[in-house]
Order: C-alpha cells, then structure tokens, then sequence
C-alpha cells in the first residue's frame, strides 16, 4: 500500500494544475481537520486555495452556510484572507451538520463558481450532553500488579428499522476500539489518544449508520490499560498514572427514520468479561489468548448469560474535548526484504526500514501453540539486538493456535525494523507477514529531491523518524521506554516537521497539553504530557531549550500555518515562560543558575553522561533566554500587542549585552570557541556589533573547517548551524558540513545503513557496534532538524510571512547539480526546481494564488515574482562565488 501523496516532489510537479481564466476555489476545509467530522468547536475557521490566472488576487470572498432547518444564509466579505477565516455564521450546535461553499471575487469584482461544498458535523460540544454512564468491570483487581487482565464490555439492542443515520461518541480510561456487529468501528488505533487526561479527555466521534440493521444488533468494546493505567515511563515506569480503573463510555446515537432519536448508552446494562487480551502494555507489547474468544460475542443472539453487569464508573465530561488533528492509524504496509530461518528455528524478518507500528502475521498451517514475535530496531552478530528498548521490551504472543493465524496485536505498538518469529515451523513461504506502519495519519505537504542520493536518503530518513515518533503526541522516540513528549526535541524539529507533514492539529493539541501541564507545576516541563510523580531523574523545574518550547513552537506553526487563534491561545504560555526565566535570571539578565541539559548529547561528550557538553550550560540558557524574549516579541507584534512587543525586543537587547559582556572575548567574538556557542551568538542576534557577528561567523566557519566538517554540536545548536554559516557568508562550509562523511556527521549515518535519524550520531559506531550509552537510539528525530535548513536553502523555499503569504525563493546550489521542492502550503503549491547545466543555474519557480515572493538567484539579483510560473537563469561564476 503505497500512498500516492507519497510520490516524489519531480513527479508532482509536472502535472500541476494550469492557471485558468476564470478563478476555481478547491480544497475547502474546516480547523486543521481533514474531515471535519465530530467538530469540537462551534464555530470553525475555513480555509480554501484558488486556482485562477497570475495576475488574479483576492479582493472578497462569499459563504454559503447551508444548515437543516435553516435553508441557505449567505455571508459576504471583502477580504483578501482564505486561510482560517471566521466562522460567520451563528455557532454550531452540538451534532448539527452543516455544508459550506465558498465563492471568491477579484479586483474586477467578478466571482468565481462556488465550490464543490464541504460538509461539516459538530460533536457533542456540551458536557451535557452526554447521558451515557461509565462502565468498568465488575470483577475485583489488584492495582499493584502489572498483569490485569483487562474487560470486553458488550450490549444488545434492537431496531425496528434500519437507521436514518447512527453516530457512536465515544471515550475512555484506557484505550479502546469497538465492534458493531461484528464490524469494526473507525480504522483509528490506540483511542482516546495521550492528553493531559486531568484536565483533557478526549472523544472521538464515528459514523456508524452503515453498522447497524433492522432487528438485532450488538456493540462490543476490546479495551487495554494504554497510558491511563498501564506502566509506562522509564527507570521502572510508573503504574496507574492516572487511575486504577480501566472504562468505558459510549453513547451510540440512532436517529430513525421519522426523525426520533434513540441512545444507546454504556450503563450497567452493558455486560463484561475478560479479555483474551491477556496482557497488553505499550511498552512489553500484547499477549492474546485465541483459546478464550468468546466467538461471536459482537453479534447479536450471543449468549452472555456467564458474563457479569458492568460497574459504573465515574467521567469527568467537562474535561471531554474533540481531535484536533488526524487519528493514529496504518498509513503504510512493508513487506519485508529479507527472511531467514536461524539455528534455533526461529525465523528473523528484515523490513528494510525503522518504523513505529507492529506485526500482522498470516498462516495457514505450521503455527505452534505459542507464537512469539519479537522486535528491534538493529541486528548484532545476526541476533536481534534489543538493549536499546531499555525496559519496553515489545513481545507480543499469540497463544492457542491450532496451526493457522492471522493475527495482529490491537494496544501495543513498537518501534523496529527486525522482527524474530518464535514458533512457526511451517515453511518460510507459508508465513506471511507485513510490517504494518502506524502514526497520526497526517497529510504529507512537503518534498525536496536532489542529485545527491546520501542526502535523498537522509531526508528520508529524516522524514521517517518523523512519522515514527508522531504518534498522537510528538514523541522523542518510539521503542524504547520513554515515547515521551520532550519539550526540546520538538523545539528544534518543528520548523522541518511542519514543512513535511500538516501537523498543525496534532501540535495545537499538544501545546495545549503543555500549557496545561505548564499551569499545573508552575514551569514548562521537560516533557508532556508529565507523568506525575514518576521516579525522575531530576523534579519538575525550568531548563532553557526544553521549556523555550513554549515560545518557539507556536512560533514555528504560525510561520507554516498562520493560524493566529493558536498563536493567541499560546500567548499566555509564551509569555509565561519568558517571564519566569527573567526573574530566575534577575537583574543580570544570565541565566545562570539551576540545573541545564544545555547542548544535550554534544557528541564531545561522554556516553554515559550525554550532558557533559564542551559549551557552557549557562551560555546555551542564556542564548535561548534571549532569542524567545525576541520571538515573544515577534509573537506579540502578529497579535497587535504593541507593548509587549517593544518590552521584549527591550528584553532580548539588554540580554544580547549582558551575553556579549559574560562571554565574548578581548581579542575574539567569545571566548568559548564551540560550534554551538558561534552558532547561538550569530543566530540568535547575541553580537549586535555586526563586525563582531561576522567574526563569530567567520571563526565558526574555521572551527568547522578544522574539525573535518565534523559536527560538534547537540541539542541547542545543532539545527543552528548551517543557518549561523549561512548567513555569515559561509554556504560552502554548511554544504560541506552537510555533505561530509565522517564521524559525527549526518551522511555517516546513512552510510552506516541508517533508515532513521539517530539519537546519536555514533548510536552505531564506526566498528557497527552499538554504541554502549543507554541513550542510544536509531530512531530520534531531533538530529534531522537540518532539514529545515535543506528546504529552505538547498530547495530555496522559505516563509517571509505567516503561512507562506510571502515567500523567500533562493536556492543555493552548493556542489548540487540540481534538485527540486515541493510545499503544499495553505494556499496551494509551492515549487522549485533548479539545475546546473555547465555554466548555467536554471530555476523554475511556481507559487500559488494569494502568494508573493521574492526570488533570489545565486548571482545576486533579486525579482518580486506573483503566483505562476516563473523561469530563471544565472551564470555559473555567479554561483561558484556564493557557494
Ligand atoms: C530523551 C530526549 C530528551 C532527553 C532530555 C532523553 O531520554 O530521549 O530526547 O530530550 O532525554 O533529558
């Protein structure tokens, strides 16, 4: 199953649409919902692109709201915007469904057709409205022990006619997935999703018309501990984090024919019975017992007279909120590449790839009574190497065959490429088994391809790790004991994954995770959602790169997705922690106190002790203080706060002094020569004497030179460093850090076989050992934030304003012979695609309707470009002097 919008940027361009004369309003959508279905909000923002001829612009756009029972309003308005424009008409009520059509006029005042409309439905917005009653089983537990077997809960009910349409809301303590007669419910896993369950739960929404007949009817819930009760957390994990009941609520709506609804709701009507889940954590992995399925027991006319009624159990619905952005599910199947049957008889797959998901494995004969399926994400000596999962030992077994399967567990997830088989003696052709690829199922928009193969496959792997670790929550990484939504991981790969994937719901949602957890504990945490009272390393407290999350993570998606009410939202947030830093800093304006992770995993530093990094702590919180106190700043000017945004370009100024006079040197820009210190200094505006800029440059650039090329920066400076060189004139020493091939560097990786980023440039040292520190892992995707850079350099696509409104077009071509980018921005396409034919540089250039932009060519010349297609060339002295 490969996806089509997964097809190279090249391909893509060649049948972009052509510029039409009359203007053609596509793609209507609703919040950041690619089906706007179950709505939390009642008044959601639209957005649409329109195709028209260059020279067209926006003057005024019109809305047809169509609604039951309230025939069709019209609302015009003359304004240019199209992307999450104003709800206007009266808000939603809860289930009401509606269809919107957009039309859009130009300077001529001539409209276009209204679109294709777009049809919206709300949830249940009002806690009220859910009558339903919490279940749980009734059965006695120990919530000491780890092994609880968890519920099946089930109903019958009848219909008397087929339904005019049927809505199932649902949510949990725990994870569910449910069946009507017979027949799954949704193609989502791992619902309700991790949020801060305290103070938000979410529901998910289903339309289950198609579900349900005339006459008998059963609903059924699998169920699993998930992260509301199962352990999770690593030194040991944590237990029933947020509680020790594992429940169920559903309220399946069914509106008859003549229009009179019916509810069936979870209750003690509703009847339970273990699980042949035996056993499922989303670290250990899933044990199903198909010798205990109660066969049929989603179906009416079972017999459940040895099942007991369900326990209430309690809700809070006031925390209930709806998705934000698009469900985990399977996006991919990878058949492997190589099988083997080893010494021992058992059988190792190699999918050829590091993923997030699971096994789904098929047989016809051959399978023993326990079949065992074991994951890893490398080989060592052959074997399957899994020290690096740490505690999440992620084992699945299936239990009870009688020599055929099809099997996939349901709760469980892990991250691996190599998969080893206990069980199966049949013959390898006999056996088969997919790699079955699971995250938030977000939709691709970005793309760059270049002549350069190791880089093609560095931005791949970049892009995998992405999808690995966005799993409702942007994670640090997906198989080891952690999963865990780190604050700066995120920090610095959100500029490169809101290029890759439309993750504006998924990062909304999570940042109001963070806020909520940055209320409770009075600081930003180092990840989120917080275990509370887990065994941590170190207490809740306040270290720069991590917590400046809360700044330059809204900042990063109004760059991308221009969505203001975010940004607004997150203000407080923001603003927060800016504030909490300038008092821990005093009137000093260092940060120089407390614990800091600081260049977390500078590979300078030891393996066992990944914060022992060559730069300063103290200068990488103080560096961070001062660029968020700039984008605070920057934050406050898009939302008109005029004072806030002067006091904190005050701020980052009277900062950038305080650092120049902490750290820079008598006779050099700073004292400490690191790659992260230069970079920080020239990226963050530390040195406002710009001769003094330009020699932290300059000694950056030499200090890169000196090390090979190597890499010698972690966390904090890492994603800063080909911009530092950059903009200081050095392209040429950003490429050939980019492009080097020893040892800490980005192409090692992929030449030692890398499917994913590391955690570690050396997590597989140079002898292909795995490295020996327990912070090694394959799939970690804050290394890959150079991405960011690649597409904005090496693809030369760059926002100038929010949402790409306007745009920066300037590739470099560097020692590239061609490449080529696509971005799917809000308001349509964006493409380059430039090539060095001997002496000459060619660019094409196509930017959407609603977008303007300059384009840069490595000779220097400059030229305002509107939406279409646009040609360009310069001579190669040119651009061998830029790069
Ligand atoms: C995680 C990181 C994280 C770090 C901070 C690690 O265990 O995997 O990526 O940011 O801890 O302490």
């Amino acid at each position: 199953m490969t996806r089509l919008d997964d097809s190279p940027a090249g391909a893509r361009m060649l049948d972009r649409a052509h510029p039409r004369a009359a203007p053609v309003v596509i793609r209507v959508s609703a919040e950041h919902l690619d089906v706007p279905f179950g709505l939390g909000t009642a008044v959601p923002r639209l957005s649409w692109q329109t195709e028209a001829a260059p020279a067209w612009s926006q003057h005024g756009y019109e809305l047809s709201v169509q609604r039951a029972g309230a025939g069709e309003e019209r609302f015009a308005v003359d304004s240019a915007e199209q992307l999450l424009v104003p709800w206007p008409a009266p808000p939603l009520h809860s289930r009401e469904i509606a269809t919107v059509a957009v039309r859009v006029t130009g300077a001529d005042g001539a409209a276009s057709d209204w679109s294709a409309p777009l049809t919206l439905e709300a949830g249940l917005l009002d806690p009220l409205d859910w009558t339903a009653t919490g279940i749980q089983p009734p059965w006695p537990e120990d919530h000491s022990d780890d092994d609880r077997r968890p519920p099946l809960f089930r109903r019958e009910f009848e219909l008397a006619d087929a339904p005019r349409r049927a809505r199932l809301h649902v949510t949990a303590h725990g994870l569910t997935e449910l069946e009507i007669n017979g027949r799954r419910v949704g193609d989502d896993i791992l619902a309700p999703g991790w949020t801060v369950y305290q103070d938000r739960l979410r529901t998910l929404s289903y339309d289950v018309t198609d579900h349900l007949t005339a006459g008998g009817n059963a609903i059924g819930a699998w169920m699993a501990d998930g992260w509301w009760r199962g352990r999770y957390g690593f030194d040991g994990g944590t237990l029933n984090i947020y509680g020790t009941d594992i429940a169920l609520l559903a309220q399946l709506e069914i509106e008859r024919a003549d229009g009179t609804v019916e509810v069936i709701g979870t209750g003690t009507d509703w009847v339970a019975h273990p699980s042949p889940i035996v056993k499922s954590s989303l670290y250990t992995g899933e044990t199903f017992d198909a010798t205990l399925v109660p066969e049929g027991w989603t179906r009416p006319g079972f017999d459940d007279s040895a099942w007991q009624p369900a326990k209430v159990a309690e809700f809070a619905p006031g925390t209930f909120v709806a998705a934000e952005g698009p469900p985990v599910r399977c996006t991919e199947e990878l058949v492997p590449v190589a099988v083997r049957r080893t010494e021992r008889g058992s059988v190792v797959l190699d999918f050829g790839q590091n993923f997030s998901g699971r096994l789904r494995v098929r047989a016809a004969t051959g399978v023993g009574e326990r079949l065992v399926l074991r994951h890893a994400e490398v080989l060592q000596d052959g074997e399957l190497y899994t020290r690096t999962l740490r505690d999440a030992t992620s084992v699945d077994e299936y239990r009870g065959s009688t020599g055929a399967i099809d099997w996939e567990p349901r709760f469980t997830i892990h991250g691996f490429r190599y998969a080893e088989i206990e069980g199966y003696d049949g013959p390898l052709e006999g056996l088969d088994v997919v790699g079955r690829v699971y995250h938030s199922d977000m939709r691709r928009t970005g793309w760059l391809s270049t002549s350069h193969e190791g880089l093609n496959r560095l931005h791949e792997n970049i892009r995998w790790s992405m999808r690995s670790n966005f799993v409702d929550i942007p994670m640090d990484c997906p198989q080891r004991d952690e999963r865990l939504g780190w604050t700066g991981d995120i920090q610095v790969f959100a500029p490169t994954a809101s290029y890759l994937y439309d993750c504006s719901g998924l990062l909304s949602s999570w940042l109001r995770d963070l806020s909520a957890e940055q209320e409770r504990f009075g600081t930003v945490p180092w990840y989120v959602p917080v275990i509370p009272g887990a065994p941590m390393w170190t207490p809740i407290q306040p270290a720069a790169v991590w917590g400046d999350a809360a700044v330059l993570t809204p900042w990063a998606l109004w760059r991308a997705f221009a969505d203001r009410e975010l940004l607004a939202r997150q203000y407080p947030s923001a603003s927060a922690w800016v504030d909490q830093v300038t008092r821990l800093a005093g009137p000093s304006r260092l940060w120089n106190t407390g614990m800091q992770l600081g260049d977390w995993l500078d590979p300078n530093a030891p393996p066992d002790d990944p914060a022992l990094a060559v730069t300063d702590p103290y200068l990488v919180a103080t560096a961070y203080f001062a660029w968020s106190a700039e984008t605070l700043s920057q934050t406050a000017a898009a939302l008109g706060l005029t004072a806030d945004a002067e006091r904190y370009h005050r701020l980052h100024l009277e900062i950038a002094d305080a650092f120049t006079a902490e750290w820079g040197g008598a006779d050099r820009p700073l004292d400490q020569q690191t790659q992260t210190a230069l970079a920080l200094a020239v990226r963050f505006g530390l040195l406002r004497d710009q001769a003094r800029r330009q020699e932290a440059g300059d000694a950056l650039a030499r200090l890169v030179r000196d090390g090979g090329h190597r890499v010698g920066a972690g966390f904090a400076g890492v994603n800063l460093l080909s911009d530092a060189l950059t903009e200081t004139g050095h392209a040429d020493t950003a490429f050939a850090l980019l492009l080097e091939h020893r040892s800490p560097s980005w192409l090692s990786m992929v030449d030692k076989g890398a499917t994913t980023i590391w955690e570690r440039w050396d997590s597989l040292l140079d002898d292909l050992t795995v490295n020996p520190g327990s912070m090694t892992s394959f799939n970690h995707y804050a290394l890959g934030s150079v991405a960011d850079w690649m597409h904005r350099v090496i693809g030369g696509i760059e926002a100038t304003s929010a949402g790409y409104r306007t745009v920066r077009i300037a590739p470099r071509p560097g020692p590239l012979e061609r490449a080529s980018a696509r971005l799917e921005s809000g308001y349509g396409p964006i493409t380059t695609e430039w090539s060095m034919q001997g002496e000459e540089f060619s660019l094409l250039v196509h930017l959407p309707t609603g977008v303007t932009g300059a384009v840069e060519l490595p000779d220097g010349t400059v030229t305002q470009v509107g939406p279409g297609d646009h040609a360009f060339r310069a001579s190669v002295e040119a651009v061998s002097g830029v790069a």
